[in-house]
């Protein structure tokens, strides 16, 4: 029951995807319109490459790959835990900036040395549970359309969503929309129920209003959680990191720090003095400067590497959210990236990439409307 998107496909084996098609054609593969391919076509095609098609323990595959489609099956015996990836999303102005903000003052810059925070989109924070502190990271999602659009390209980024509502406002149209983005991606939600200081604040109602749409407060027998707070003066903040945590726990997050590194960009720019910039997620494997990679349709080679303070690292492990530049281009947010043995390697890839990309964009326009984005498992 397991198969591929022809696009997955194509990258992994570094060939066009029409290549692919025409020879599915050729042996009589019925293919209109298909995007994914059955296990035992993927198999034929890699017959055909003579790639190797690793299978073993499905379920538990499976499993991890519902956690983090990063993972190989050569990582089963090498997991360790990594921390949470966390997103805030919400309706305008219900205080998603300042809830990061307070998160990151209160946790992030009283233990930086005088410098100013580089904004990275990206900022990892330590949270005490049970008195040790533990690593969480936050993702600063530029918008809805760059969530949406990451979303609808099959990466998936973030191990937690939080919904901030304001309590003096209630579910509003972007409410939902974030709501049902988590659901897609099939993210586990915890409702932050902000600006309860403010006269007019009314948290029943907003519960009420999640709970009709599908969401119960585990305070009434059902199993998102809701915590109240106000972002403004930090109330309950630290309640809501536990609850954070607790959920991460049960997600038994788990990454291979031991292997060649593989996520996703969340955002990228052109920076005039040093050239294309990228803010990467390592979801699989350690980053290292130095690093060669494949990167969308760009590639390149890691000059240097930033964390969400502005310092220069020379590493970065699972879940760990760094600023490169080395890249030949700008990629685009959601893309995958990998870093690879060389550099031939990494433009052929880059380039086998832009021309299924190219072909995709041809093949969308022309089947307009029946074309469904690339599914998430
Ligand atoms: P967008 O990025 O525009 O979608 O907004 P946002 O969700 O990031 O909201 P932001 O954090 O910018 O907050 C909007 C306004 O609400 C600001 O004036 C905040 O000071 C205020 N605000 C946020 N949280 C609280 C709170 O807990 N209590 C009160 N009283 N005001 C708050
Ligand atoms: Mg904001």
């Amino acid at each position: 029951t397991e198969g591929m998107d022809i696009d997955e496909l194509a990258y992994q084996l570094a060939v066009g995807e029409s290549e692919i098609l025409r020879f599915l054609s050729v042996r009589g593969a019925m293919l209109d319109n298909v995007q994914t391919l059955d296990k035992d076509l993927v198999k034929m095609v890699c017959m055909e490459y003579e790639v190797e098609v690793l299978e073993s323990d499905p379920v538990r595959v499976e499993e991890m790959a519902k956690k983090n489609e990063f993972l190989d099956v050569e990582d089963l015996d090498k997991l360790v835990a990594r921390p949470p990836i966390v997103t805030i999303m919400g309706h305008v102005d219900h205080g998603k900036t300042t809830l990061l903000d307070y998160i990151r003052k209160s946790k992030v810059v009283a233990s930086e040395a005088g410098g100013i925070t580089q904004g990275i989109g990206a900022y990892q924070v330590l949270v005490p549970v049970d008195g040790n502190p533990q690593a969480c990271v936050f993702l600063d999602t530029p918008g809805h359309e760059a969530f949406g659009a990451m979303r609808a390209r099959g990466a998936k980024v973030t191990d937690i969503c939080i919904i901030v509502v304001a309590a003096d406002d209630g579910v509003r149209p972007q409410t939902n929309e974030a709501i049902a983005h988590a659901k897609a991606a099939g993210v586990p939600i915890i409702i932050a129920i902000n600006k309860v200081d403010k006269e007019g604040a009314n948290p029943e109602r907003v519960m009420q209003e999640l709970s009709q749409i599908g969401l119960m407060p585990e305070m009434w027998g059902g199993d998102t959680p809701m915590i109240q707070i106000s972002a403004l003066k930090g109330e309950n903040v630290d309640e809501l990191l536990e609850t954070v945590m607790l959920v991460a726990e049960l997600q038994e997050l788990k990454a291979n720090p031991d292997r060649n590194a593989k996520g996703t960009v969340i955002e990228a720019c052109l920076d005039k003095a040093k050239g294309p910039l990228a803010t990467l997620v390592v979801q699989n494997g350690t980053l290292n400067k130095g690093d060669i990679l494949v990167c969308g349709e760009a590639f390149g080679k890691i000059r240097a590497m930033y964390d969400d303070r502005g310092s220069l690292v020379d590493q970065a492990g699972p879940s760990n959210a760094v600023q490169i530049i080395g890249l030949n281009n700008v990629p685009l947010a959601g893309d995958e990236f990998e870093s690879v043995d060389d550099l031939d390697v990494a433009r052929e890839r880059a380039n086998t990439r832009a021309d299924a990309m190219r072909i995709e964009r041809i093949n969308a326009k022309a089947g307009e409307g029946k074309v469904t984005l690339s599914s998430i498992a």
